[in-house]
């Protein structure tokens, strides 16, 4: 790639960017916690939650002497709840080992929890200009397209990254514009080649072939859930806490057992995470629970996963 080519990207990129609150700051914690937000969750989902994290937790020190249940309660919505956890580990992490100061050594960055080396590539890039490039699923559909190699291995990736960041001269932008092409003109659905700014130099302009793409997905298992809804006027409702490991770690839930076979009932909702298709139905009861958990009186304190408040709603 010619650095005319990176110039053609960095100015699209100059003149196209959407205007994100996480592009106008240099602030280590406000990139960081848009970056893992930004991990798996749409930019739509992440912009509101963004905002109020820091009305929540101004600084490391505000977050790290949270309770990990009001950090959970904080990222109710934006799934994923493990990088919560992460986020929260890592800023106790840096009070212990960074006098509360985000690290700037990028093998710093890469050793807190929850950082793998694109989040760490992108952190470093956007608040210290270092040339680390972002390989995320983004970046790496673009790369793979550009140098039409659609079974490009990850080692070939970062090294095409690479290349193309120490390149570009400019690798915080040139971070930020990639990983734009990749969210608006050159999306998983389409390609819009026509408008793309390095079309000339693009092997598969005007003849991406999805089918060839999507040859790897992950299979997605079925699981039915039936949701015991322990209930009564005076005491609330029944909730239990999940496991720290597993779907909806660590979050609160009615107590969920999982059904061997497909019942012949309709589910009340359906739930789709990244390997798995939740079928919630519930089951209205009114023995006493057993097993550990408590009564509740209102929700709203705890974290619960969007699915269950889905059949919460449904069945209200
Ligand atoms: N996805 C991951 N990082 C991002 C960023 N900085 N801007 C927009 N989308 C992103």
């Amino acid at each position: 790639m010619s650095s005319v080519r990176c110039r053609s990207l960095l100015s699209w990129y100059q003149l196209n960017a959407r205007s994100l609150p996480w592009r106008e700051t240099d602030e280590p914690y406000k990139i960081w916690v848009s970056e893992i937000m930004l991990q798996q969750t749409q930019v739509k989902t992440v912009l509101p939650r963004y905002l109020d994290w820091f009305d929540q937790f101004p600084t490391i020190v505000a977050l790290a002497a949270t309770s990990t249940d009001d950090v959970l309660k904080a990222w109710e919505g934006l799934g994923y709840y493990r990088r919560a956890r992460f986020i929260h580990q890592a800023a106790q992490q840096i009070i212990v080992e960074h006098q509360g100061r985000f690290p700037t050594a990028f093998d710093a960055i890469l050793a807190l929890p929850g950082i793998g080396r694109s989040t760490a590539g992108a952190i470093s890039a956007f608040c210290f200009g270092t040339a680390t490039p972002v390989l995320d699923g983004n970046v790496k559909r673009v790369l793979k397209r550009w140098h039409g190699q659609v079974d490009a291995s990850d080692k070939q990736l970062w090294s095409l990254a690479q290349q193309a960041i120490d390149k570009s001269g400019e690798p915080a932008s040139w971070n930020q514009a990639m990983m734009e092409l990749g969210a608006t003109l050159c999306s998983a659905k389409s390609a819009d080649c026509d408008a793309c700014p390095v079309n000339e130099n693009c092997v598969s302009a005007f003849q991406v072939v999805y089918a060839d793409e999507s040859r790897k997905a992950v299979p997605v298992r079925n699981v039915h859930w039936q949701v015991h809804l322990h209930t009564c006027p005076e005491k609330g409702i029944w909730l239990t806490r999940r496991p720290d490991s597993g779907i909806w770690a660590g979050l609160w839930t009615p107590p969920i057992i999982e059904m061997n076979s497909t019942p012949d009932i309709t589910p009340a909702y359906i739930h789709q995470l990244t390997h798995r298709r939740l079928y919630l139905y519930p089951l209205l009861s009114d023995q006493n629970p057993q097993g550990e958990g408590r009564w509740v009186q209102s929700i709203e304190g705890y974290a619960l996963p969007t699915g269950i408040h889905r059949l919460l709603e449904k069945v209200a």
